[in-house]
């Protein structure tokens, strides 16, 4: 297959946008369609080809949409379904696509399917949820916890039964060993892919299934009392069943029967069982979110290994794909810091595979701390004191030095960063060293470089402080990447027959760009280079 032959998915940049967080265009302090509509423009200009949003279904917002209550409608605090289909036709427009969040494991409590199935035990939709007797000696049916705290079991006094959430209470799960779930979740695929949307990436796919047999989940010997409850168990029975790869043949074959459609999972697994994700002759997910840089340690020589055995792992038609951040997790420049931050999104928008970047982290926005009464995350309320909320990433975009950042003309849903005046976007766009023109460049060269969307990974050198790889493809010029992940000077001498010589197109510093390098690569502190090889 030639490079041209290859499907958007593969070459396109993904902007993931957290909607509540985005551009307000009401005035109610919360992000809307209507708002991200306003910002195409912005989007076009930056290069990125491809929008995911978190959810803006009908939802009771006990997790801020990930608890669907109707998965085809719109919550009117995001507009109406005319909203999303102009949203939609000035996305497809600008030839770019939208990307849906799909919560196919559990829907809201309020949803009708579990009110019916709440209603009683000879409900028709009883078996469309994960219902359970107590244990004989009372105790719930098994032991399993909630990846928001505490047990993952509700009783219901009115049946006298528990239900099964992985996640809150007001998310109970869906039972996919039931065959009309199965069909319910394909139909509202269908619903969206017959409205021309792209793809979807759906919520924790590799939840989707559970042991049949409910058995006690074993205890991880190396909990620590700091991190979220749930991880006192290793949840070896209730995520990750081999039988969740049926289920994912199933939403992709329905997806084949479309064009160029894309179908992402969120998965949270070592490289070994993600790539199962990839499914056996290209029958599961296009992407399996690859979420490394986002979980690893910021270590130069750890870093290179996990590229190395992620790349190694990937099955033949595979793709990889790359994440920084996202709604779930601190955001990388509160993680790495500002500078490598920079370094960052090199790696990001070089590595080979599809980007996703995190809303304002083309801005260098940082995590806002958010003061304990304004706490609004659910995973935060639950488990105080353990630092968990993940609001402090999802504050409102920063647009301009106007009040609220531009964002919205009301007090925003939660606070805006108190640095806004000093980043925003209509600032750093102006200013060359930016992290913005930054990240338009590479994303710039890329979109220009066959190379680099399609080009092979070979990794060149990595110690403590360096990682440097070369990306190659016939017939096209190759690119050194050179990276330093710490604030000291790091130094690299090519040496043998493969003799490194080219001009520096892309560096932290621009003034590097221009030069000439020629065997010898010596970065500064925090600093990074592309450099295209003659
Ligand atoms: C996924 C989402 C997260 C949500 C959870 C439950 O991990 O990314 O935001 O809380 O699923 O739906």
């Amino acid at each position: 297959m030639s490079y041209q032959e290859q499907l958007w998915w593969r070459h396109a940049v993904i902007y993931q946008i957290y909607p509540r967080s985005f551009k307000d265009s009401n005035g109610d302090g919360i992000g809307d369609l209507q708002g991200i509509v306003q910002q195409l423009d912005y989007l076009e200009w930056l290069g990125v080809q491809a929008v995911w949003l978190s959810p803006i279904y009908q939802s009771p917002m006990a997790d801020f949409g990930y608890d669907i209550s109707d998965y085809t409608e719109i919550h009117p605090i995001f507009g109406q379904m005319q909203d999303l289909e102009v949203l939609l036709e000035e996305l497809h427009k600008r030839d770019m696509k939208l990307i849906l969040d799909l919560v196919p494991n559990h829907t809201s409590d309020q949803h009708p399917w579990f009110i019916e199935s709440k209603s009683s035990k000879e409900s028709p939709k009883r078996s469309w949820y994960i219902w359970a007797d107590t244990k004989p000696n009372g105790a719930p049916p098994n032991n399993w916890l909630s990846v928001f705290g505490g047990s993952a079991w509700e009783w219901d006094e009115n049946t006298g039964q528990y239900y099964y959430h992985a996640f809150l209470k007001e998310q109970p799960d869906l039972n996919w060993r039931n065959e009309e779930v199965q069909e319910a979740m394909l139909d509202v695929m269908q619903f969206w892919l017959e409205k021309g949307v792209d793809g979807f990436r759906v919520d924790v796919m590799w939840h989707l299934i559970k042991d049949k047999q409910l058995r006690d989940n074993p205890i991880n010997p190396d909990f620590h009392e700091s991190e979220a409850t749930y991880n006192r168990l290793l949840p070896v029975y209730s995520t990750d069943q081999q039988e969740v790869h049926e289920l994912v043949a199933k939403m992709r074959d329905l997806m084949e029967q479309y064009e160029e459609r894309v179908l992402i999972g969120e998965i949270y697994l070592p490289i070994k069982k993600l790539v199962a994700y990839y499914g056996i002759n290209e029958s599961g997910a296009h992407l399996p979110f690859n979420f490394q840089l986002l979980t690893l340690p910021w270590e130069a020589q750890q870093i290179a290994v996990a590229i190395d055995e992620y790349e190694g792992a990937i099955p033949a038609n595979g793709w990889p794909n790359w994440v920084l951040s996202n709604h779930d997790k601190p955001r990388i420049a509160s993680r790495v810091g500002g500078q490598q931050a920079k370094v960052a999104a090199f790696l990001l928008l070089t590595l080979r595979g599809t980007p996703t970047i995190y809303y304002g982290d083309e801005i260098g926005m940082y995590d806002v701390p958010i003061p304990i009464q304004e706490v609004q995350d659910p995973q935060g309320l639950n488990m105080p004191g353990k630092n968990l909320s993940r609001d402090p990433a999802r504050t409102p975009m920063q647009w301009s030095n106007a009040e609220f950042a531009g964002f919205s003309t009301a007090k925003p849903w939660l606070r805006v960063d108190k640095r806004f005046k000093r980043e925003n976007v209509a600032i750093q766009k102006n200013n060359p060293y930016s992290m913005l023109s930054l990240y338009r460049k590479l994303i710039k060269l890329r979109n220009e470089e066959p190379t680099l969307q399609y080009g092979n990974y070979v990794p060149v050198f990595s110690n403590e402080q360096l990682i440097i790889y070369k990306r190659e493809l016939v017939n096209h010029p190759s690119f050194v990447i050179a990276l330093n992940l710490t604030p000291r000077p790091a130094y690299f001498t090519q040496q043998g027959e493969s003799r490194l010589k080219g001009q520096v197109v892309v560096a932290t510093s621009p003034e590097m760009e221009g030069h000439f390098l020629e065997e010898e690569i010596d970065l500064g502190g925090d600093e990074a280079l592309i450099i295209r090889l003659e």
